[in-house]
């Protein structure tokens, strides 16, 4: 669960998603915090208070008269409990009011009265496009984040008005990520984080290739790790089947020649590479356009094959990462002797930091173990799922990167 002990005031303003609140309410439930509600009287125009107090489990705030606290003031007492407040739906004009600190209602005088240090505001924003695109909607939005808030992003798409374009808010599973992201400590803010993943595709013929056995899992979930550690994360990928984690650009790629030429592409704006793709280590020195036939006579066809390029040790070799300015990280599965290979590997493919683990038993598992090598020695990583490890591994290469002490 990746909201235990936390306390989230879920404030809701007018517009139709409203709807999509409730869904938010349960997900955030889910990963184990505490919601407390409250809604502005346009919201409750639009969905009723009985429904959020259903799926919250507490009762829900609508008004600054509210006699149930015994003190009277709600607005300090739900501020000065909360880990967070997220706004969701944000309309416009519910920014407009925070903007200028206007405190006529209990959502508005709460996030006035909240403590700027200690408890975060974060907005949803919900609203036809072209109130989205309104020069006025643009300033506001620039002045709440010099104001210290997060505005998240929009969705793009239908919108409930019958129009098309940028200003829906997101769905509840990816405001449920930007809220998991936001905890996160941003260890890697301002760095560029290149990564392969999953294994590549050396084709024989147009049925028929070599390839890898790696579900991509360990990659993208440190891509995932890396961008909710503030980093601007590529991540080049064989073909797998796992969603994009959110925030993280994609490319796509086959072979590993494209691999390599999607890394080269990239390498030079990166300020870390991290390599957990299983590049298969040969390819055919030809692949046919047409199906190879099997004619029945028991013939095999002779597959000749060549080495294909290694990314890590490429991109490792070059000038940018010899000066210090690419920190390079790669893999290494293994079957046995895991410190031994793990080590030598290290060295062969001149990187600082080499992270092995026992491919048998990791391939399509959402979990794994790992042994950390650098030049200091070893460190053993207990198995943990592939996301909590791979928070580790950024905080360990956040560690290592030049320029920050041990
Ligand atoms: O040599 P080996 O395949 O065991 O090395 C594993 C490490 O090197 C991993 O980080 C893998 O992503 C990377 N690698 C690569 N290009 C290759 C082979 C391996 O980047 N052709």
């Amino acid at each position: 669960m990746e909201l235990s002990g936390k306390h989230i005031v879920l404030g809701l303003s007018g517009g139709i998603a409203c709807y999509k609140a409730a869904e938010l309410c349960r997900a955030l439930i889910k990963e184990g915090a505490t919601v407390q509600v409250v809604m502005t009287e346009a919201a409750a125009q639009f969905i009723t208070p009985v429904t959020l107090q259903a799926l919250s489990q507490r009762s829900v705030y609508t008004s600054q008269w509210d006699a149930r606290e015994a003190n009277n003031m709600a607005h300090i007492n739900l501020s000065r409990a909360a880990d967070a407040i997220l706004i969701a739906p944000c309309s416009a004009d519910f920014m407009a009011k925070l903007l200028h600190g206007r405190a006529d209602d209990l959502l508005s005088l709460m996030c006035l009265a909240r403590p700027l240090e200690s408890v975060p505001l974060l907005l949803a924003p919900a609203m036809n496009r072209e109130m989205w695109a309104h020069p006025a909607t643009v300033r506001n939005v620039a002045q709440l984040r010099a104001d210290g808030a997060t505005v998240l992003g929009v969705g793009a798409g239908d919108q409930a008005c019958g129009e098309t374009g940028d200003g829906r808010m997101r769905e509840p599973q990816e405001l449920l990520a930007d809220v998991i992201a936001f905890f996160q400590p941003k260890l890697l803010a301002g760095q560029r984080v290149l990564i392969t993943a999953g294994p590549t595709f050396e084709a024989i013929d147009p049925v028929r290739g070599i390839t890898n056995r790696s579900s991509g899992k360990m990659g993208f979930a440190l891509a995932r790790a890396a961008h909710e550690a503030g980093a601007d994360v590529t991540l080049v990928a064989g073909p797998v089947a796992l969603a994009t984690p959110q925030g993280v650009r994609r490319l796509d790629v086959q072979s590993a020649q494209d691999m390599l030429q999607a890394c080269l592409s990239q390498a030079d704006q990166a300020s870390i590479f991290i390599a957990t793709a299983a590049v298969a280590d040969w390819r055919p020195v030809a692949s046919t356009d047409q199906k190879i036939k099997k004619d029945g006579s028991g013939q095999v066809p002779h597959l000749a094959l060549q080495e294909n390029p290694d990314i890590l040790a490429t991109l490792a070799q070059s000038k940018r990462a010899q000066s210090g300015a690419l920190f390079c990280v790669g893999f290494a599965a293994e079957s046995h002797d895991l410190l031994a290979h793990a080590t030598a590997k290290r060295q062969r493919k001149g990187v600082p930091l080499l992270v092995g683990n026992i491919g048998p038993a990791t391939f399509g598992q959402d979990d794994n173990a790992l042994l950390l090598v650098d030049a200091q020695g070893a460190v053993d990583i207990p198995r943990a799922s592939k996301l909590s490890l791979a928070r580790i591994l950024v905080r360990e290469i956040a560690q290592r990167l030049p320029g920050t002490a041990l």
